[in-house]
């Protein structure tokens, strides 16, 4: 059988992993499990040990678990691991989004200045984690769902020899969106997407053989039910993507609204709910609570209050499609390798992929739409630099970076948000 490791095993979102394990018990194979954390998060990671125990014996499975905080030797000869680690915690995310927004800029844990400041935190961490994956398990596939994703997969690609594959859960909910609003099931429809995590867009929607996206962008209802948990919705959203024939990624209400983003961040706050870490921080207490409970032994509902919904799907769907060499097709984030023609090669991008044995290959996307083309371009731009900048704790790469990204560019505003970045994350930024 297969030997599964979960980095950030103690995150929140482990039952939701697991869930997905049980219901491919079939073709999927799984020996033994193991979660990984670190001293911060040993009690968090005891209480899923326990909880996945129950779960595991409620449905009679047979797989090994256990919960460590000795990485390297969890890793020892495993066949996936899994990347759900948060480097800092949610106290990390909190400055990430309360940061710029003090300084009127967008405060988001994956895009603009707080998604910047995570990437910088979390690439030392995953290329420390590629070394012992070279070392003792070099075969392994990385399933990697730490955020910012996208530019956490493209720093493996170029700085590590580990086979990466780069997941989020938005491409799926979107193909389940277009299918609700034609109501068929998502299984009847094939949707095209393109673009970067957390930046992409629906192009394409074929039901029988015919587009209906455009059906789909006019007949759509502003009934709020699109947006992903995480993200409050603009009114005007909807309209936009309308006029540019595109059904866009929830997070683009960043880059297309950020002054009514930053509105309702600020109104948040004022209300005494907090950005979305102080949320979550809340919403995680009642979670392990009820792990906690011994009576538990299935996934809880609550769970569904974060924005990770789905993500055990596409995560175990991905893993059954390589290990049975099935040739599914998926979304995720590779290496462009000429998908897209308007990027660079050797490019992270997040794309429909063909999944088999051999990893995800990025079908032919060809241009991008021409109304997104330059933010597309100016983003991997800043994600090219944010990457450089981390991997050398070079100051002027960091600089150039926010200069890059949409959401922040005033040089003079953006030297004193990095000054106030890389005060409040010494801890993780020594290389600084
Ligand atoms: C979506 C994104 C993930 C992100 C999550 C945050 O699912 O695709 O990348 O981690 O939302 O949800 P949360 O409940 O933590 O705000
Ligand atoms: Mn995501
Ligand atoms: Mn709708």
């Amino acid at each position: 059988g297969l030997k599964f490791v979960v980095i950030g095993g103690g995150s929140s979102y482990t039952p939701e992993l697991v869930e997905g394990i049980i219901k491919k018990r079939d073709t999927l194979p799984v020996s033994e499990l193991i979660l990984v954390d670190i001293e911060e998060g040993r009690e968090k990671v005891e209480i899923n040990y326990n909880l996945v125990k129950r779960m595991f014996k409620k449905e009679k499975m047979q797989t090994k678990i256990s919960f460590t905080l000795d990485r390297k030797e969890a890793l020892k000869g495993a066949d996936f691991v899994l990347s759900q680690f948060r480097v800092g915690r949610l106290e990390a995310r909190a400055r990430d989004e309360r940061i710029p927004l003090e300084r009127g800029f967008v405060g988001q844990e994956t895009t603009g200045a707080g998604g910047f400041a995570k990437a910088l935190r979390t690439i030392p961490v995953i290329l420390d984690i590629c070394k012992d994956i070279e070392e003792v398990a070099k075969d392994a596939w990385l399933i990697n769902f730490t955020n910012p994703a996208g530019i956490i997969t493209e720093a493996v690609n170029k700085y590590s020899n580990v086979k990466v594959i780069g997941l989020c859960n938005v491409p799926i909910n979107m193909k389940y969106d277009a299918a609700e609003e034609l109501g068929v099931s998502a299984e009847k429809i094939r949707t095209e997407i393109m673009g970067l995590n957390h930046l992409s867009f629906v192009t394409k929607v074929m039901l029988n053989g015919e587009n209906k996206i455009n059906e789909i962008l006019k007949g759509s209802k502003l009934d709020g039910k699109d947006t992903m948990k995480n993200i409050e919705k603009i009114d005007d959203f909807e309209e936009y993507n309308k006029k540019i024939g595109l059904i866009s990624s929830p997070y683009l209400q960043y880059f297309f609204f950020p002054d009514k983003m930053i509105e309702k961040e600020l109104k948040n706050i004022k209300d005494g709910k907090g950005t979305r870490a102080v949320q979550v921080m809340k919403i995680e207490k009642t979670l392990f609570e009820k792990y906690k409970d011994v009576k538990l032994d299935i996934k809880p509902k609550e769970l569904e209050e974060r924005g990770g919904a789905r993500y055990s799907e596409i995560a175990i769907n991905l893993i059954d499609s390589i290990y049975n060499n099935l040739n599914n097709e998926y979304v995720v984030n590779v290496v462009n390798n000429g998908s897209i023609v308007d990027l660079p090669e050797n490019v992270v991008v997040e794309v429909n992929c063909i999944v088999n044995n051999e990893g995800a290959r990025p079908l032919h996307m060809g241009h991008l739409p021409k109304s997104v083309k330059g933010l597309i371009q100016q983003v991997k731009s800043y994600e090219e630099y944010t990457i450089e900048a981390a991997v050398e704790g070079n100051r002027e790469k960091a600089l150039i970076a926010l200069i890059n990204n949409p959401l922040v560019r005033n040089v003079d505003k953006a030297e004193e948000l990095l000054e106030e970045i890389l005060n409040q994350n010494k801890k993780y930024l020594s290389n600084f």
